[in-house]
């Protein structure tokens, strides 16, 4: 079955770029972001993987861990891991999943049947530190993924886990955020202290709180 939001992720253990590993001890306390491409020495998949190296800092800077993973053999890996290196001008240092045995792909519901028989889709799983799934999507093998979004995604989860408020459509950093409907007016206006601007009662905003 496929997992849903709120469900606990399920722990594996694998062998990886970075060595054998326990998903969960990998984790530790941080975010996490799973993220499956079809196969290996393939050209969208190289791209992919190379912004995400290239953005190491940005993740690092919201306490996130970033695997890879795809079915192919570690040996496999390895290679094209060079091949990364060099084409996307990055150091891939995340640990890309060998899952030969498609464990893990069937544990998370990687593989789509009428999308193709053998290989992962391009799912993503953003993980929080208390191991629930927080966001999934899919993207078909023809679309790489926007590695600026998952990390805009990942602002908005935090975010929100820490104050009683949502994000709007296309929020970016340092734009107003929307007050929960839970909260009422009265409450919303003793609790951010920077105010609220009411367009409708169901519809407030406020500055972002953690600026
Ligand atoms: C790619 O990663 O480039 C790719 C993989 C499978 C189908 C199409 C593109």
């Amino acid at each position: 079955m496929s997992l849903r939001l709120g469900d606990t992720v399920p722990n594996f253990q694998a062998d990886t770029t970075e060595g054998h590993l326990d998903f969960y001890e990998y984790l530790g306390e941080s975010w996490g972001v799973l993220f499956s491409h079809p196969a290996d020495y393939t050209p969208v998949c190289t791209t992919e993987l190379g912004k995400t190296a290239l953005l190491k800092e940005e993740f690092a800077k919201r306490n996130v861990k970033v695997l890879a993973i795809s079915v192919d053999p570690l040996e496999k890996h390895e290679g094209w891991k060079k091949d990364i290196n060099e084409t996307q001008s990055c150091h891939v240092d995340f640990p890309l999943i060998a899952d030969e045995n498609k464990t893990v792909a069937n544990l998370y519901d990687m593989i789509h049947p009428n999308s193709s028989e053998s290989f992962t889709v391009r799912s993503l799983f953003i993980i929080g530190p208390d191991k629930k799934l927080k966001l999934s999507i899919t993207y078909p093998a023809s679309t790489g993924r926007n590695f600026h979004e998952v990390l805009r995604v990942i602002d908005s989860l935090q975010l929100t886990a820490r104050y009683s408020v949502a994000t709007p459509a296309n929020w970016q950093q340092g734009d107003d955020v929307i007050v929960v409907p839970a909260i009422s007016t009265e409450d919303a206006i003793k609790k951010f202290e920077k105010g609220v601007n009411v367009i409708k009662p169901y519809l407030r905003y406020t500055p972002q709180p953690n600026l």
